[in-house]
């Protein structure tokens, strides 16, 4: 296949996405917005499906989310079939590589099941997988554009105070960091903290330590490593993150690396993940669900009905935050009239002192 074929192609179908983005969302919701306000917000996911199941646009709107996606990795001119045309020189440097694994490490049964977000074999299984994902990530939110870097940027920010963010030597645990896209970022935020960045997916590692090392990016050390069992010390870090994680695991997954994530982290040290969750509306939530068949992204849906405070109370964690996350400096997470993911930035605090000392009812 030649490399231009397959620009094109590439190129073509991101603007299909950016119609079915700007066009055919609001055209789908506009049958709800048509409805009186006090009505709508009365609304169940139900009650929209009963609006809208059978609706030609609605439909249209879901065969091109699950079909462009498809032609996007698996198509003739697909990131599939591109990368392993050439996969023997595109992995040249990557196989140089050495990545470091917890002990008795092992892919879970969860993970292994399925073609996440329908990329073929997943992130994991063949070494070009890191370049797969990292070159179909390009264009997962088409509305950002070259921006796309923005996101992990922005997030980043919230995380320090730029007044001292130069000087923090503290100790950072990046959770699922995939090829590195949120770790770099936050190097560069504080780059006298000392990250380790855990994935299960090997050829991702593999490229975030060469990118990295590109980038002189030195204070990350990229690990092969569950999120449940980070094989990092008790009471020994200060921030743990996660960029796009929790969606991509099952319920009973999630419990537990929260359960982890407590173990590890200082008294007074702070979690902060960014995911989907916080929807404006019974019509995104209906949406979103659909997502989740549409795009082979099975534990987004039970994601959404976790009660996130509740379960986070349940492991220990105190200042919980939930709200919505602004991707970029024009998208309003509440009025935008376009598709967009439902960011929502979700923080949590391990209490100074054990609960029974705080309350002084020891
Ligand atoms: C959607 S990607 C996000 C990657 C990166 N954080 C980013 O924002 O680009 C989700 C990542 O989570 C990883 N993952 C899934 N389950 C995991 C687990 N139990 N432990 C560690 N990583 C996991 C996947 O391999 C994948 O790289």
């Amino acid at each position: 296949m030649l490399e231009r074929d397959f620009v094109n192609s590439q190129d073509f179908i991101l603007s299909l996405k950016m119609g079915w983005t700007k066009s055919l969302y609001p055209q789908v919701r506009e049958k709800f917005l048509a409805i009186d306000e006090d009505k709508r917000n009365e609304m169940s996911v139900a009650d929209i499906e009963d609006l809208i199941g059978d609706d030609p646009d609605y439909n249209f709107f879901s065969w091109c989310e699950r079909h462009l996606q498809k032609l996007k990795y698996s198509g003739a001119y697909g990131l599939h079939p591109f990368h392993k045309e050439r996969s023997e020189t595109l992995t040249d440097e990557l196989r140089e590589e050495e990545i470091e694994r917890t002990e008795n490490f092992a892919l879970p049964d969860y993970y292994k099941a399925i073609d996440i977000h329908q990329q073929p074999g997943g992130v994991w299984s063949d070494p070009v997988g890191g370049l797969i994902y990292e070159r179909g990530a390009r264009t997962t939110t088409p509305m950002l554009g070259n921006n796309h870097k923005d996101l992990h940027y922005r997030f980043a920010e919230t995380l320090f105070d730029s007044e001292v963010s130069e000087n923090w030597t503290g100790t950072i645990i990046d959770l699922g960091c995939g090829f590195g896209k949120s770790t770099r970022p936050i190097s560069e935020y504080v780059p006298k903290s000392s990250i380790v960045a855990i994935d299960l997916a090997e050829p991702c590692l593999k490229l975030g330590k060469l990118e990295a090392q590109k980038k002189q990016n030195t204070n990350i050390k990229f690990k092969q490593a569950d999120a449940r069992i980070t094989g990092c010390d008790d009471e020994s870090i200060d921030l743990a993150t996660s960029t796009m994680l929790l969606h991509e695991m099952p319920e009973r997954a999630i419990i537990e690396m929260f359960s982890e994530t407590f173990r590890i982290l200082k008294p007074g040290g702070l979690a902060v993940h960014l995911d989907f969750w916080q929807m404006r509306d019974a019509f995104d939530r209906f949406i979103f669900e659909g997502h989740s068949w549409r795009n082979n992204e099975p534990f987004m849906r039970p994601l959404f009905s976790m009660d996130l405070p509740e379960i986070l109370r349940e492991v220990g964690f105190t200042e919980i935050a939930i709200t919505p996350f602004q991707e970029a400096e024009d998208i309003d997470p509440i009025t935008c009239p376009f598709w967009r993911f439902p960011w929502t930035r979700i923080s949590m605090s391990k209490p100074e002192q054990p609960p029974s000392r705080r309350n002084g009812t020891e």
